[in-house]
């Protein structure tokens, strides 16, 4: 795990945005899997600066999402698949029919999950963007959850829901499921890319650093990976 360290958000947004716009300027039909969640939102704005200014383009670019809140239409203003438009897709040339987001609502989950999981097994991602969690989940593999896990549904922890609450106008209106790659998924990708900042993820990044490769701790899966970049700001490194 290589880990760069960082002044701040603004600092971490440009560096990971730098990584992943070097890869499409060498690549330019690169596959990469995209997260949601506060932490890459600065990177995707560098990303459509970039776009803007020709540095780069998605016209090529194939994405796959790391997962999609179950039993919200795609059309509920904090569907992940909102989110992307909102914050990436409707502000760069990608091709819609290059976007991929777990359909997690309607009457078949189970099939959509295999269909979804099915698509990932046929494409090699390039480079996996991942948040992570207060409680070391990455996508939303929970503490506990199989490494061994592919595309699953996953009933979201109370701190999970806690954590998201502020999205939504109410803890009542978290959803209690999602649809997620499974950890077998991520570590498919041939590169990872892991963001972290601010106080609050010190205690996770200080875990992953010196903690134990443990299914209670979800990230710790990554140690196993040969290629994965952590950008952490100085408040993520606080407790290093
Ligand atoms: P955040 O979420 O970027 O909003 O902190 C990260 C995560 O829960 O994976």
């Amino acid at each position: 795990m290589q880990i760069i360290k960082v002044k701040n958000y603004e600092a971490l947004s440009q560096e990971a945005a730098k990584i992943v716009g070097k890869l499409l300027i060498s690549k330019p039909d690169a596959i990469l899997g995209l997260a949601t969640g506060s932490t890459p939102v600065g990177m995707y704005q560098n990303l459509v600066k970039m776009n803007e200014n020709h540095e780069l383009s998605f016209k090529a670019v194939k994405t796959y999402n790391l997962d999609e809140y179950c039993d919200l239409p795609r059309s509920h203003a904090q569907s992940y698949y909102t989110f992307m438009h909102e914050n990436l897709f409707n502000h760069v040339d990608i091709l819609e029919k290059n976007v991929h987001l777990p359909h997690a609502e309607g009457a078949d989950l189970a099939k959509q999950c295999a269909e979804y999981n099915k698509a990932l097994n046929n494409v090699k991602i390039d480079l996996q963007v991942l948040g992570i969690g207060g409680n070391g989940h990455i996508g939303f593999n929970e503490p506990g959850t199989p490494f061994s896990n592919e595309t699953f549904i996953v009933e979201l922890t109370e701190k999970t829901r806690e954590d998201n609450k502020r999205f939504f106008a109410s803890l009542e209106e978290v959803p209690h499921r999602a649809m997620t790659m499974g950890i077998k998924n991520i570590l498919a990708a041939k590169k990872i890319l892991l963001l972290a900042s601010g106080k609050n993820k010190a205690p996770a990044i200080k875990e992953l650093v010196f903690g134990n490769v443990s299914e209670k701790f979800p990230a710790s899966a990554l140690k196993d990976h040969g290629n994965v970049i952590v950008i952490i700001d100085e408040d993520a490194a606080s407790l290093l």
